[in-house]
C-alpha cells in the first residue's frame, strides 16, 4: 500500500495560505496601431486574378493594412500600440517591469522583437520574452505574463502582438488563396497585478504539431548547409503556404472545444458570456463558432473586415477596438479564444 506523502497536512497548510496571497493579474489598458497604407480588394483585383465577391464571401474582409517599409517595423508599431494602452492605463512606462513580444514575423532572424520594443521605450535592463505561437501567441503571451504576476515576480507588464505578414506572402495567382487574407498591424495590454477578484480567470494552451506543415513559412530554415540560396531565393518557400481546407475544418472544432473548457474550468456557460473575441481568422469561422454557442451578434466582436488577419496581433488590436466602442464594460465577462499555425489553440476567461 502507498504510504500518505509526508508533507500531508503541511503541505495544505502551504498552499491554502499561498492561496490567500496570490495575486490575480488585470488588463488595465488597452491599445493598438495597424499601418496607414489600406489595401482593399479591388487593389487586389489588380495585381492577382480574384474578386471582390469571392474575397468578401469567403473571408469576409473588404480591406487590410499592409505595412510601408519607409515607416513600419514590427518594433515600432508594437511601440505605438503600447503607448496607446499605457496612456489608457494612466501609467507611466517606468513602472513596467517585464515585456511578453508575441510575434512570428520580428524585425531581425535574431534577436526577438521584444528587445527591440524594450529599446524603443526606454526599459532596457527589464527581461524581455519573445513568444512564437502564431495567432494563438497572444493568449500564449497573456497566460505567461498572468503566471509571472500570480508568483508576485512582477507587477506590472506589457503583452504584446505584433505583426508584418504583407511581406511574406505570395500576390501571384497561386498564393490567392492565403495572400487575400492575412496582414500588418499591432496590439498591445498593460496587465497589473490585483488583490481584487477579478481580471485573467484562466488560460488554456494546446498545440499539435502533426500540423506544423499546414500553415508555415519554410524558410529561412536553419537545418540546411546555407540560410539562403540563390535556389532558394527563386522558389516558394520563403512565403507563407497554408492548406486552406485543413485549416478550416480544424480551427472551428478546437474554437469549440477551448471556449468550452474555459466556461467549464470556471463554472460558467456559454449566456454568461459579455463579449467572445475570437482570433480574427476567418469572418466564416467567427460565424461558425457564434452559431454553435448561439450568440447574439452584440456579444461577439469582429473588426476582420477591415483589418484581415494579423496573425498575433488580431485580438490586441480586436480588444483596443472593442474597448473604445464601449463594447467591453467593467465587470463584464470576455472570452478570447484563437487558433492558428502550428497548429496552436488556445483561450482565455477575463472578468474586465
Ligand atoms: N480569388 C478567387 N478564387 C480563388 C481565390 C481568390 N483569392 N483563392 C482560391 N480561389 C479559388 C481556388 O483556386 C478554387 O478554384 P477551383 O475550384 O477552380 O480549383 C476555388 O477558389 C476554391 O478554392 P478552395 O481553396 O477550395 O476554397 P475554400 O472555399 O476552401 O476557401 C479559404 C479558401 C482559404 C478562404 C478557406 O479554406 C479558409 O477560410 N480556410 C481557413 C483559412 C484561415 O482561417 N486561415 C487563418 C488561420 S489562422
Amino acid at each position: 500500500m502507498l504510504s500518505e506523502p509526508p508533507y500531508g497536512n503541511g503541505y495544505e497548510l502551504t498552499r491554502e495560505l499561498k492561496a490567500e496571497s496570490v495575486k490575480k493579474s488585470r488588463i488595465i489598458g488597452v491599445g493598438h496601431y495597424v499601418p496607414e497604407n489600406i489595401v482593399t480588394n479591388a487593389d487586389l483585383e489588380k495585381v492577382m486574378n480574384t474578386t471582390n465577391e469571392w474575397i468578401v464571401e469567403r473571408t469576409g474582409i473588404e480591406e487590410r493594412r499592409w505595412f510601408d517599409p519607409e515607416k513600419d517595423t514590427v518594433s515600432n508599431m508594437a511601440t505605438k500600440a503600447c503607448k496607446m494602452a499605457l496612456e489608457r492605463a494612466k501609467l507611466d512606462v517606468k513602472e513596467i517591469d517585464f515585456i511578453v513580444f508575441a510575434t512570428i514575423t520580428p524585425d531581425y532572424f535574431f534577436p526577438g522583437a521584444g528587445v527591440l520594443l524594450q529599446r524603443e521605450l526606454g526599459l532596457q535592463g527589464i527581461g524581455a520574452l519573445d513568444i512564437r505561437n502564431a495567432c494563438s501567441g497572444f493568449i500564449y503571451a497573456l497566460s505567461i505574463a498572468d503566471q509571472f504576476i500570480k508568483t508576485g515576480m512582477y507587477k506590472n507588464i506589457l503583452v504584446v502582438g505584433s505583426e508584418i505578414q504583407s511581406s511574406a506572402l505570395d500576390k501571384s495567382d497561386e498564393g490567392r488563396s492565403s495572400s487575400v487574407i492575412f496582414a500588418d498591424g499591432a496590439g498591445a495590454a498593460v496587465l497589473q497585478a490585483t488583490d481584487e477578484d477579478r481580471g485573467v480567470l484562466s488560460t488554456h494552451l494546446h498545440a499539435d504539431g502533426d500540423f506544423a506543415e499546414d500553415l508555415y513559412v519554410r524558410d529561412p530554415g536553419s537545418s540546411r548547409k546555407t540560410r539562403l540560396s540563390k535556389e532558394l531565393l527563386d522558389g516558394k518557400t520563403f512565403n507563407l503556404t497554408m492548406n486552406g481546407n485543413t485549416v478550416f475544418k480544424h480551427a472551428v472544432v478546437r474554437f469549440s472545444e477551448v471556449i468550452n473548457e474555459a466556461l467549464e474550468q470556471n463554472g460558467y456557460t456559454k449566456e454568461d458570456i459579455d463579449l467572445l473575441i475570437p482570433h480574427q481568422a476567418n469572418l466564416r469561422i467567427s460565424n461558425f463558432v457564434q452559431k454553435q454557442f448561439k450568440l447574439p451578434d452584440e456579444k461577439v466582436f469582429n473588426n476582420i473586415m477591415h483589418y484581415g488577419n494579423t496573425t498575433a496581433a488580431s485580438i490586441p488590436i480586436a480588444m483596443s477596438e472593442a474597448w473604445e466602442k464601449g463594447k467591453i464594460k467593467e465587470g463584464d465577462l470576455i472570452c478570447l479564444a484563437a487558433f492558428g499555425s502550428g497548429f496552436t489553440w488556445a483561450s482565455s476567461l477575463i472578468r474586465w
